[in-house]
């Protein structure tokens, strides 16, 4: 637990000495959030105010290890250009001393109220509060403590409150492990965000047509769209099968309808929101123009974490673009927001045999390809993404282990989307049937592009500014 002026003299000072400078390291993103110093994992409290765009996100600003999260706070008023504003929320009480958990916002009577988790560690074990503050306008926080403690049936393991409000009430659902070590969505109705009533478990494993499906869930996010009730939440404990589950935790969604009368939740099956390397607890907002849209952390607690070069400038981390979700044909689609096409200058077309295309510089940029099948994209010599007759491979030379790896999609690739910024690729499948994210670490001199391949191919390039 730190007291409010210790902790912001610790953060000024690790400022100050630079932490050995993220700005000036290659790998730091043009354009997309990153935290200004130490480790930054989930968005938190997405919130479209009074024409600015809130994004909070877990931060520990001491070291890129996850240790007593903060709440980060950066504003926007085109999801492009971003500010730092101070930590939002720091862990000063009894009821959050090993950290301020991941959360939501919602806008109540003009001001922004926060909902988080309080995450005590003891000993053995652990516990968690779900805990209200208000924002104010000057982005200084009042807390108000905990409105929701542990409830009876779960082990410590019970966070990442998000609320919305239907009718007259306020809902939130939150990701739970239960005493058999089965991961959930439980939720609870409130008049006043205060006083609190629980109603039980909304979806989960070994629940509503689900086998076992994970040990804990985490992150929950509920919102409606297009008339269907979507739940994303991230389940841990999935085993790999086939192309499916390839990373260590997942982040999907299952659609359905919510019945507030019965207090009851019928969905389908569940489908992966990202089939790249790095992709996990994603939330979502609705703006003030109506959009849905997703922001998620393009990263992993896996193995790979402690040996990212950002390391050593002392960063690591980093936010996926703003993405518009739209309800297709039973499934989620996400678009990169229209206000990152200002960052493009620099427009290349040209229509040719694939390798007889020239290389292009790599350092932050967007391209739209279109052609048949058999051609091969390579970024320095980190990132070859190949297109053929079963659909799209991603491979990557892992940091860690120096072999490749892969991940694949399987159809018929029309029109490709690709999004590269310094240290990060998101991959944009034909107008969003798919999306992959991952980061890559590559040589700064050999930071290009280049493409291989006899299909005739159409493509648009064009650089991007910071
Ligand atoms: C997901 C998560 C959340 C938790 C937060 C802590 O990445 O584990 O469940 O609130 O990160 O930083």
């Amino acid at each position: 637990m730190y007291k409010k002026e210790q902790y912001y003299q610790k953060v000024i000072t690790s400022l100050l000495n630079g932490m050995h400078f993220p700005e000036a390291d290659y790998y730091r993103p043009q354009w997309h959030v990153s935290a200004p110093m130490g480790l930054l994992n989930d968005p938190n409290g997405l919130v479209h105010h009074k024409g600015n765009y809130h994004l909070f996100y877990q931060w520990n600003p001491f070291s890129c290890e996850h240790g007593i999260k903060a709440w980060g706070h950066m504003i926007s008023k085109d999801l492009v250009s971003w500010k730092h504003l101070f930590p939002a929320l720091i862990p000063e009480e009894e009821y959050e001393s090993h950290g301020c958990y991941s959360g939501s916002a919602i806008v109540v009577n003009d001001q922004i109220k926060l909902f988080y988790t309080g995450n005590v560690k003891f000993k053995k074990g652990r516990t968690a509060y779900q805990c209200l503050a208000l924002l104010n306008s000057d982005g200084s926080v009042q807390k108000l403590g905990s409105v929701i403690s542990l409830p009876k049936g779960y082990t410590g393991h019970v966070r990442d409150p998000k609320v919305w409000r239907y009718g007259e009430n306020y809902y939130v659902v939150l990701g739970a492990q239960d005493i058999h070590k089965q991961g959930k969505v439980i939720w609870y109705r409130s008049s006043d965000l205060e006083n609190w009533i629980f109603l039980g478990e909304l979806a989960g494993s070994r629940l509503n047509g689900f086998g076992d499906f994970g040990y804990m869930w985490e992150c929950p996010d509920l919102f409606h769209l297009k008339g269907k009730d979507v739940l994303l939440f991230c389940p841990q404990g999935l085993t790999k099968q086939n192309e499916c589950f390839a990373n260590l935790f997942q982040a999907g969604y299952v659609i359905g309808k919510l019945n507030y009368q019965t207090n009851s939740y019928q969905h389908g099956a569940f489908q992966e929101l990202d089939l790249g390397f790095d992709f996990y607890a994603p939330q979502t907002m609705e703006d003030e123009q109506g959009r849905r849209i997703l922001i998620g952390w393009m990263g992993l607690p896996d193995e790979n974490e402690a040996y990212h070069p950002t390391i050593k400038s002392g960063w690591i981390h980093q936010m996926t673009c703003p993405r518009v979700l739209t309800l297709n044909n039973g499934k989620l689609c996400q678009q990169p927001v229209d206000e990152l096409k200002n960052l493009r200058s620099d427009k290349i077309e040209s229509s040719s045999i694939a390798h007889d295309i020239p290389s292009f510089p790599m350092i932050s940029s967007e391209m739209i390809v279109k052609g048949e099948a058999n051609y091969q994209i390579k970024l320095s010599d980190v990132i070859l993404i190949e297109v053929n007759n079963i659909g799209l491979i991603l491979k990557r030379k892992n940091w860690r282990t120096h072999s490749w790896e892969s991940r694949t999609w399987q159809g018929t690739l029309d029109e490709l989307h690709v999004l590269i910024d310094r240290s990060s690729i998101e991959l944009f499948i034909n107008n969003s049937d798919a999306v992959l994210s991952s980061r890559f670490f590559s040589n700064k001199e050999s930071a290009n592009i280049s493409f291989n391949g006899e299909a005739m191919i159409h493509l648009i390039y064009w650089k991007l500014s910071k």
